[in-house]
């Protein structure tokens, strides 16, 4: 799309996407730079793609910073640094996750891999939204954040047993914080993809993008359609902007009418 037909749905907004670098938050980045913010700022350690999908969106909207966001200090220079250079924040999407290479099964579960993907998934998730909260509070600005959880938020998984409790507890935080940010007018969602076939879930399964779909297909309502990322990045796109103004605390899930057989 060029310049001059971009929509402005984010008209001037001043955005933070971690996990931008790849997968969902790189579709994200791209139909977000396409609506018309001020800038949108890319977390993640992947440093060479981050920088790679920042200057591909063109670097005078999109900006790469380092961040793990399982460091909380990293996570709050992130933001101070949005804010400083910036003016302020209006949308945080809190995107970055992982997945374990092993089963997970409750039986095999190993502790040291359920730890690290909680410090990502979990610690991660609510260290982005604090900080993004706390830079809108100080800044008098009514943003938006949405976080990803999962539709292993709200079922039971056959294996990767930590990542579904990650998940729901991505539910929880956007639950409470939309409670205790609404007087400040902050908003915060979620979006819940069922599976598709980004680098995550490719690698954990061993698969191309296209057997990963396959593999969703029996389970999903709706025929003839894959889910992909830029099916999320448009409901993400929904809750970040102002179409959604009243709306919070929600779970969108975006599953294509997921039914287990
Ligand atoms: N792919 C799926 O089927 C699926 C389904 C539901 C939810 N999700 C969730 O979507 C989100 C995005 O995943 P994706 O599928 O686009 O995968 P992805 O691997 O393409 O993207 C994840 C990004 O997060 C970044 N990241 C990982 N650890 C990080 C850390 N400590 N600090 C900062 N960045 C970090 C990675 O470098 C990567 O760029 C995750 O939260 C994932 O759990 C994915």
């Amino acid at each position: 799309m060029s310049d001059s037909t971009v929509s402005k749905r984010l008209d001037g907004k001043v955005v933070i996407i971690t996990g931008g670098a790849s997968g969902i938050g790189e579709a994200t980045a791209h139909l977000f730079a396409n609506n018309g913010p001020r800038v949108v700022v890319i977390a993640d350690i992947q440093d060479e793609l981050g920088q790679h999908v920042a200057t591909s969106i063109g670097l005078h909207r999109c900006s790469y910073i380092h961040c793990d966001v399982t460091d909380e200090e990293q996570v709050k220079s992130m933001v101070d640094h949005t804010v400083q250079t910036y003016g302020r924040l209006d949308i945080m999407f809190s995107n970055a996750g992982t997945v374990n290479s092993t089963n997970q099964a409750v039986l095999e579960l190993s502790l040291p891999a359920f730890d690290h993907l909680f410090a990502v998934n979990v610690h991660g998730m609510a260290a982005c939204v604090k900080h993004a909260a706390r830079a809108m509070v100080d800044g008098g600005v009514k943003g938006s954040i949405v976080c990803t959880a999962s539709l292993a938020a709200s079922i039971g998984s056959r294996k990767g047993t930590n990542y579904c409790m990650s998940k729901h507890a991505v539910l929880g935080l956007v639950r409470s914080a939309s409670r205790q940010l609404g007087e400040y007018g902050i908003r915060v969602n979620c979006v819940s993809p069922s599976g598709l076939g980004t680098p995550l879930l490719c690698k954990a399964y061993q698969m191309e993008p296209e057997e990963v779909e396959k593999l969703y297909e029996p389970f999903t309502s709706l025929k003839g359609v894959g889910l992909k990322v830029n099916h999320v990045a448009d409901a993400v796109l929904f809750l970040a902007s102002d179409e959604s103004a009243f709306v919070t605390g929600h779970d969108l899930l975006v599953h294509g009418g997921y039914h287990p057989q």
